[in-house]
């Protein structure tokens, strides 16, 4: 049988793709790899390794072949039911935890959940923040709810779009999401990861601010006085976004860079 020294150089993987994968199939840590490469490898797992390395050579992303990925430091699952979480999405995390910090038990609602990450991260910094998480998507709430409860978060799901999923009457002090934007003739849709990502999770079908404008409209329903709205949106959506919070009458509206510098948050206050 090969061992891992002799079958790691013959992958076409980056070295670094590769070394995941094969501790994925393995089940152990890097520090494993390295201390036995000179380890008989069993046929079964070469022949798992070389179906997920096809995978990845096909342009599948590594998250999905994994099952996971990281955002703000915890471990999250993934399925090709949810987007996978952006680094640059920790910017509205950050920023939503910034804005409940002196509210006695704030009332926070993630709209357009996907795998949780916002709302389970938001939980995990503020224990005390009543957090409710929607999406239109059930499958997309199920990879939530596993995310939930495995990372020990306080969440309350509720399956609907956008406003629609939450009890009537329902307010909160901070709404956050980061819904799809991309418009729909953008060429990147049939690029790159995008490929493998849900459609519903990317494209709003039109012009890229279509769910903005809608939860914007129906944000003062769902605040209380005071209360913010804050998005991510796309590298150029920011004068767009601004705009329609400043049209709905929210004030204090301000837009945040991200660490490339790319004004990637926006928000204001009721
Ligand atoms: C860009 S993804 C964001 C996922 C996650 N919040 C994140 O930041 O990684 C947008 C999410 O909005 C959801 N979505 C799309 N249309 C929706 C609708 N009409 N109502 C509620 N959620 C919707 C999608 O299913 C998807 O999970």
């Amino acid at each position: 049988m090969a061992t891992l020294r002799e079958l790691m150089p013959g992958s076409r993987l980056p070295r670094f793709e590769s070394r995941m994968l094969w501790q994925h199939v393995l089940q152990v840590p890097r520090s494993w790899l390295i201390a036995h490469d000179d380890k008989p490898i069993s046929p079964e797992a070469q022949q798992a390794y070389v179906q997920l390395e096809s995978r990845r050579l096909a342009g599948e992303p590594m998250a999905y072949l994994l099952g996971y990925r990281e955002f703000m430091g915890h471990r999250f699952d993934v399925s090709p039911s949810v987007l996978i979480p952006r680094p640059e999405t920790e910017l509205l995390v950050e920023t939503a935890v910034q804005l409940i910090r002196d509210i006695p038990s704030p009332a926070v609602l993630d709209l357009g959940t996907g795998s949780g990450a916002i709302a389970v991260s938001i939980a995990l910094a503020n224990p005390d923040a009543q957090v409710v998480a929607t999406d239109v998507s059930l499958a997309a709430l199920k990879v939530a709810q596993g995310n939930a409860r495995r990372l020990g978060a306080a969440v309350q799901f509720a399956q609907g779009s956008w406003y629609q999923a939450l009890p009537p009457g329902k307010v909160f002090d901070v709404i956050v999401s980061n819904p799809p934007y991309i418009p729909k003739i953008d060429p990147h849709l049939a690029q790159g990861d995008l490929r493998f990502e849900p459609a519903i999770a990317l494209t709003d079908g039109d012009d890229g601010l279509a769910a903005y404008r809608h939860i914007v409209s129906g944000a003062s329903a769902h605040l209380h006085d005071g209360g913010a709205l804050y998005f991510e949106h796309g590298w150029d959506q920011a004068p767009a976004v601004c705009e329609l919070l400043q049209q709905a009458g929210f004030r204090q509206v301000r837009s945040l860079p991200d660490l490339a510098g790319i004004l990637r948050v926006s928000g204001g206050h009721l």
